[in-house]
């Protein structure tokens, strides 16, 4: 058999095993794992002594080129998904934004246009629902017919994206039907919209202030009510970016029933704390995001969720804006600071750290978390999320104990300040292949913005 490429001596990891062994692809998919491939078979070798080969990251959580808060965010799906695939995301999911009295098909065609010819890693799409009349309904089963299998749903900004109970009980009941995966931005929308308003009256009006009027409990209030009526509609539900101890004993307990509820957290919860407002002038507007930050005892209940299975993936929530001239449209009242951090690149290495390296869980769990389960839940496995022969050789040579310093004087995210400024983290891609072709070769890009493809998923299935 003829390889055009041939990873060598590599210690492959996945979700279920661990173990040595070559792995060679052709036409840009896994063609054979064997031990002792013979070298001469292939066009390029790669050598991954003393490495792990792990499947490419899947973040399913990301906001390039997105109009938000009178900006957009500074990444696109180039400069986006280069950054990703310097951190060993070889996938994406991005949302197309339903806006009131569009079709959801619109929402599609519009954020296919922003990633076609630009983006350097295979992307996907959930679809933003924010208007739904009866008559739409349908456009909800042409769009899973067209691999946009989830949409997301928010509780939260009222004005802007949150729908009411009746509109996410019909999502519901229709992604029952049509084999969809609803996420939900869980947090009540309209009493932080009270307490908001009551701090602004009180001249309360500097960034710390965003996660002082969100408290915990709106968050745990939303994600019991949108476990509830997933409940009644007889489907699943995918609780994106979960950031309190709150919240996850909400979704505890949903699964202790049996129930098919799901959370992410994302790495800013894991790291950082409300601590980090701790700086001098208007500085916290680098943390206002939302759900913000907690106190910090609700880490360590976040890392724990995730050895257990409480919690089933990380992503990011990459939603960038530049400190100067976007976060700063909100200097004097933090409602106006546009909502969103960016993450894109160091999801791997910050929860390697923090899970493997720390000892919090294997080295297994950490590719379920960060890759298998995102492509389980979402609908990529097994083209996508392990390495077995015929997935896509979107593989990453993970060097387990590279150090770096995260900073944005290194980064690629097009963004002026990193939330992880001067976080060691223990464990880096050296080589990152999306589809069998190199795109990262010992912190370059090596790739082509444009040659990243449009992956049409399959319906829920479960994990
Ligand atoms: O602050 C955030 N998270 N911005 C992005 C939009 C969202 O709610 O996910
Ligand atoms: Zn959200
Ligand atoms: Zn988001």
């Amino acid at each position: 058999m003829q390889f055009d490429t041939l990873i060598q001596g590599g210690t492959i990891v996945t979700a279920a095993d661990t173990y040595v062994s070559d792995i060679g692809i052709a036409d840009g998919r896994i063609a054979a794992i064997a031990s002792a491939l013979p070298r001469e078979a292939a066009r390029q070798v790669l050598s991954a002594q003393g490495l792990y080969v792990i499947p490419g990251g899947i973040d399913v959580h990301t906001h390039l080129d997105m109009p938000f808060g009178g900006t957009t965010s500074a990444d696109d799906f180039e400069s986006g998904t280069i950054a990703a695939a310097h951190g060993g995301t070889t996938t994406l999911i991005d949302f197309a934004i339903q806006y009131k009295g569009q079709t959801l098909r619109t929402a599609f065609d519009t954020w296919m246009k922003k990633a076609d010819g630009r983006a350097a890693i295979d992307y996907a799409f959930h679809c933003i629902v924010t208007d739904l009349p009866d008559a739409r309904l349908e456009e909800m089963d042409a769009l899973v017919r067209d691999g946009v299998a989830s949409f997301k749903l928010f509780m939260a900004y009222p004005g802007v994206f949150m729908v009411d109970d009746g509109l996410i009980f019909k999502a519901m009941s229709q992604a029952a039907r049509n084999g969809a995966l609803i996420c939900m931005h869980a947090e009540n929308g309209s009493a932080i919209d009270v307490i908001v308003r009551r701090a602004l009256a009180e001249g309360k009006t500097a960034p710390k202030y965003h996660a002082l009027t969100r408290p915990t409990t709106a968050e745990a209030e939303a994600t019991a009510r949108a476990i509830a009526l997933a409940e009644m509609a007889g489907a699943p539900v995918y609780i994106v970016h979960l950031s309190c101890n709150d919240a996850l004993e909400k979704v505890r307990e949903a699964r202790d029933r049996g129930l098919p509820a799901y959370a992410e957290t994302c790495p800013q919860y894991l790291f950082l704390s409300i601590e980090n407002f701790d700086v001098p002038g208007f500085e916290g507007a680098k943390y206002v995001f939302t759900p913000p930050l907690r106190e910090k005892w609700h880490q360590e209940k976040l890392w724990a969720g995730l050895a257990h299975d409480d919690l089933q993936v990380v992503s990011t929530d990459h939603c960038p804006f530049c400190y100067k001239e976007q976060k700063e449209m909100g200097k004097g009242d933090f409602t106006k600071i546009p909502n969103g951090g960016p993450g894109i690149e160091h999801r791997l290495s910050l929860v390697y750290t923090g899970g493997v390296a720390a000892r919090r869980f294997s080295a297994n769990r950490f590719v379920e978390l960060v890759s298998t389960a995102p492509a389980k839940l979402f609908g990529l496995y097994p083209r996508k999320g392990t390495i077995a022969v015929g997935s896509d050789a979107d593989l990453v040579l993970w060097d387990p104990n590279k150090e770096e310093t995260i900073s944005a004087a290194t980064h690629h995210m097009r963004v002026d300040y990193s939330m992880f400024e001067g976080i060691k983290v223990k464990g880096a891609p050296r080589q990152v292949l999306v589809a069998g072709r190199l795109v990262i070769d010992n912190g370059k890009f090596v790739g082509k913005a444009g040659s990243g493809r449009f992956v049409k998923r399959n319906t829920y299935t479960g994990l």
